[in-house]
């Protein structure tokens, strides 16, 4: 029988080598392949031998229903964080939350563990059974340095515990006992390290046995663990593919810089849908939820009820065409989007310039510039414009990212409002999703979504034609509804001059006014 042969393993994508290399050939990672020796196999050759034989027990299966020993979830009580943890936190499991170093993790679950440990009369400091408690361990800052962020937030009275710790094995003898906190936040993992490894803290050996010792005792313990995620410049989560694995839930925290707005977005969730959203803004007191995230994405719009651009001046005479447009420059289009189970409306801004270089420039900023140059291509190709030879400039309002299809529609609307400097009338709200022949497909919500712009105070929608037996669905009756099937009609829609279908045929024909 041939010995089992030692294998190297790729600690960031697992990839297989027979031999030792410098460099990791799946994923480019340098100096990423550790030896691993594969178990002795079971004594005895490989007879026909039965499990049992080999010393194994018979499992007890059992059915889907049964009494279930699950404890409730907890809400923190910061309605966006428990939203995007899938209705609250489970006990028992552990939560990974990522982003860019400033972004405000930290800030975010202080502002938690206070949440879940509001104050007492009996005063700070005291560890109570009967009432919710939070423990917050900071490797990466002093005491003071919390504690003075404490005072900025307002939450000093809460009797959460603290602590500046970074020696797994301390924390976990600290909590390995019954009285142990609901809640316990650890910042960062990249900063804990077992001294039983050799290898220095932040690294893949040291973050993922430190985050199995914690995830061990908070199954164990039942309390709800949060590891905080640094997040290196290729955009993952340091020692990261082992502890996405590892943790029930991811969640991202992100926002672009300059921005207040920060999004915390689940990427993995076991106890919850991952396509969620929770928005928050950045204050000088701290995060505060945004419990209406529309107003905030649409802000400036004037169909959002709200200040105009100020740009009105010299295309007075453009907008005319436009119908109720005048007020608006061109360019804008508001995307009637859903991030999860949740509606949101969203500005996107698109700027068309001829381009002064060989080849044009593209800078798109919350969209996938990929799909940018297929909607291009699109409206190039099956409408006549002639879109791609420019500069494009496309922006989302907000700092928000969409990920959706269905904004193609939008896109493609601020595009030709800007190429043809004809406004999108400022009541109206934009979805669908475009398809190679220009053919615009329908997405689901679009109940939701009509709702949302409702509330909002738009009047009017351009949108998919609905499909069977959803024609004509009830929506608010003061809504008009304007159906699109093909990109040719969003053309004519808004530049009639320059729509390649020419006169359409009367059933295409839409939204005739006279
Ligand atoms: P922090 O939570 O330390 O970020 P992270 O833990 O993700 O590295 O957030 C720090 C940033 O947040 C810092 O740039 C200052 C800003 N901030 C505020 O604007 N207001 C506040 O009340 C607090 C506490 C922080
Ligand atoms: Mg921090």
């Amino acid at each position: 029988m041939a010995r089992p042969q030692a294998h190297f393993v790729c600690q960031q994508c697992a990839a297989m080598y027979p031999k030792w290399t410098g460099r990791c050939d799946s994923c480019g990672a340098w100096n990423s392949l550790i030896e691993e020796l594969p178990r002795e196999g079971p004594p005895g050759g490989i007879g026909k031998r039965t499990l049992d034989r080999r010393g194994g027990r018979s499992l007890g299966f059992v059915g889907l229903t049964g009494p279930s020993t699950l404890p409730a979830r907890r809400q923190t009580g910061i309605v966006e964080l428990d939203r995007v943890c899938g209705g609250g936190l489970v006990p028992g499991s552990a939560i990974l939350v990522g982003g860019d170093p400033g972004i405000g993790k930290s800030t975010l679950l202080l502002q938690a563990a206070a949440a879940i440990a509001p104050p007492t009369a009996d005063g700070p400091g005291e560890l109570k059974t009967q009432r919710p408690t939070a423990a917050y361990i900071t490797g990466e800052e002093a005491i003071d340095q919390v504690r003075m962020r404490a005072e900025r937030l307002g939450v000093t009275a809460s009797p959460m515990l603290l602590a500046a710790a970074s020696n797994v094995h301390d924390i976990v003898a600290s909590l390995d006992r019954e009285d142990t906190p609901d809640l316990v936040v650890v910042d960062s993992i990249q900063t804990m390290y077992l001294d039983t490894l050799d290898s220095a803290p932040g690294t893949v050996s040291q973050v993922r046995a430190a985050a199995q010792e914690l995830i061990r005792l908070a199954k164990r313990r039942g309390f709800v663990l949060v590891l905080v995620g640094h997040v290196t410049k290729e955009g993952v989560i340091a020692g990261p593919r082992v502890l996405e694995h590892m943790v029930d839930t991811v969640l991202y925290f992100e926002g672009e810089r300059g921005h207040q707005f920060r999004i915390l977005r689940a990427v993995k969730n076991r106890f919850g849908a991952t396509d969620e959203i929770g928005v928050f803004e950045m204050s000088d007191r701290g995060l505060v939820e945004v419990p209406n995230p529309s107003a905030l994405f649409t802000a400036g719009h004037p169909g959002a009820g709200q200040q105009a651009f100020g740009v009105v001046g010299a295309d007075g005479e453009k907008n005319e065409g436009a119908g109720s447009s005048s007020g608006q420059i061109s360019g804008s289009a508001v995307f009637a989007g859903m991030e999860g189970t949740r509606p949101v409306l969203v500005e996107v801004q698109a700027l068309v310039a001829p381009t002064v270089l060989g080849t044009p420039r593209r800078a798109v900023v919350g969209w996938d510039g990929t799909r940018l140059a297929m909607i291009t291509a699109v409206l190039d190709a099956r409408c006549g414009l002639s879109v791609g030879a420019n500069d494009i400039y496309l922006n989302v309002a907000g700092g928000l990212r969409i990920v959706e299809p269905a904004a193609d529609l939008a896109v493609a609307a601020a595009l030709v409002s800007a190429l043809t400097e004809t406004p999108v009338p400022a009541d109206t709200v934009v979805f669908g999703e475009i398809a190679l022949s220009g053919d615009i497909r329908p997405v689901g919500h679009t109940e939701a979504r009509l709702k949302e712009a409702a509330k909002l105070g738009f009047t009017e929608a351009w949108m998919p034609i609905p499909r069977g037996k959803k024609r004509g669905a009830a929506v608010a009756a003061e809504f008009e509804t304007a159906p699109i099937g093909h990109l040719g009609e969003l053309v004519e829609r808004l530049a009639p001059a320059r729509s390649p279908l020419g006169p359409l045929p009367r059933r295409h024909r839409i939204g005739v006014a006279s």
